[in-house]
């Protein structure tokens, strides 16, 4: 039996989310019910941030509302704080996730708050997550390098994952938001978050902007990490992170993965389709 490595599909929220087109929601529910047939153990679907912020995912209610749930598939949704929580269990997400970031530059632009202060914010959706057993999941942007900040040093991202995890996620998405992450960077940060969360406990949230994500997930694998996360059609960026492209392509890793001798669980047909769903959603309507 080949090793499994999961992929936690990305493409509703960090795909969709920087696209300027206002997408229909029911556009939106296709993809995901066509993602929902592809194998995958969790799909991001929504985020329930402020519509000014980010305007794309202010109808995340409708879209968690409006998809037919597959068994054995876990509906996440972003909570940035109390208010986004509330909505995301109104909408009956399966999980949900907070996101800071061990840059200050990027944690301020994207959350209006410093490093400390969004910890401190996030307090509170702990608690009611954990009253609810609602599992929680915890990103930690720019772990190699911030649009406004420059490099950002290994040992930052180890304390603010660190912390994260002792505040109750069940696993750390390490994001290299804007795509300028080496193997050699990977590495380094990757050897110093080791040092406070277990390998098991981790995922590789990497942008492909320069085209080093599929290397960036093989140094990972080469460390332990079993789970990444991409976006099906490459699509996606985050608006506050200037100049960043999408997530990495499922159907790239995928490929680059079953290559490898891992076993991802996923269907090669419904992926393509659902790539070729997610790129036409690009398209002006
Ligand atoms: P703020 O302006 O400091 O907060 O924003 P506020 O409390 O003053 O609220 C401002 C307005 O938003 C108010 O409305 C609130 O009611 C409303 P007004 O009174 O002006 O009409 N509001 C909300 N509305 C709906 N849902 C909510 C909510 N909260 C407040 N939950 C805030 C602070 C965190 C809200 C804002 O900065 C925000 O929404 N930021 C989210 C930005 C975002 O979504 N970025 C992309 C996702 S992160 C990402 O892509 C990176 C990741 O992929 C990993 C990686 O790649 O590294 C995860
Ligand atoms: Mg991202």
């Amino acid at each position: 039996m080949s090793e499994y490595v999961e992929i936690f599909e990305m493409g509703p929220r960090d795909g969709l989310q920087n696209e300027k087109r206002q997408i229909p929601t029911a556009e939106k529910i296709g993809l995901v019910d066509c993602l929902s047939q592809a194998g995958f153990k969790r799909i991001e679907v929504a985020s329930f941030v402020s519509p000014k912020w980010v305007p794309q995912m202010a109808d995340s209610g409708d879209v968690l509302a409006g998809i037919t749930r597959a068994n054995g598939v876990s509906y996440a949704a972003l909570t940035p704080n109390m208010r986004g929580f509330d909505g995301a269990v109104a909408a009956k997400a399966d999980e949900i996730a907070i996101f800071g970031s061990a840059s200050e530059g990027f944690s301020k632009a994207n959350i209006n708050a410093t490093i400390a202060e969004s910890l401190e914010r996030f307090v509170p959706i702990m608690e009611a997550a954990k009253s609810i057993s609602l599992p929680v999941r915890g990103y930690v942007s720019c772990v190699t390098d911030c649009p406004y900040d420059g490099p950002t040093p290994p040992e930052k991202v180890a304390e603010v994952a660190k912390h994260l995890f002792d505040a109750g996620c069940y696993e750390i998405s390490l994001g290299d938001t804007i795509g300028q992450g080496t193997p050699e960077t990977i590495t380094a940060m990757l050897r110093a978050v080791l040092d406070v969360v277990p390998a098991d406990k981790l995922a590789g949230h990497y942008h492909d902007t320069a085209g080093r994500a599929l290397a960036n997930i093989e140094a990972s694998l080469a460390l332990g990490v079993r789970v990444f996360d991409a976006a099906v059609g490459g699509l996606g960026g985050c608006p506050y992170a200037p100049g960043a492209k999408g997530n990495v392509a499922t159907e790239a890793v995928n490929a680059r993965l079953v290559e490898l001798g891992y076993d991802t669980g996923l269907n090669t047909e419904i992926l393509t389709q659902a790539a070729e769903m997610a790129r036409s959603m690009r398209v002006e309507g």
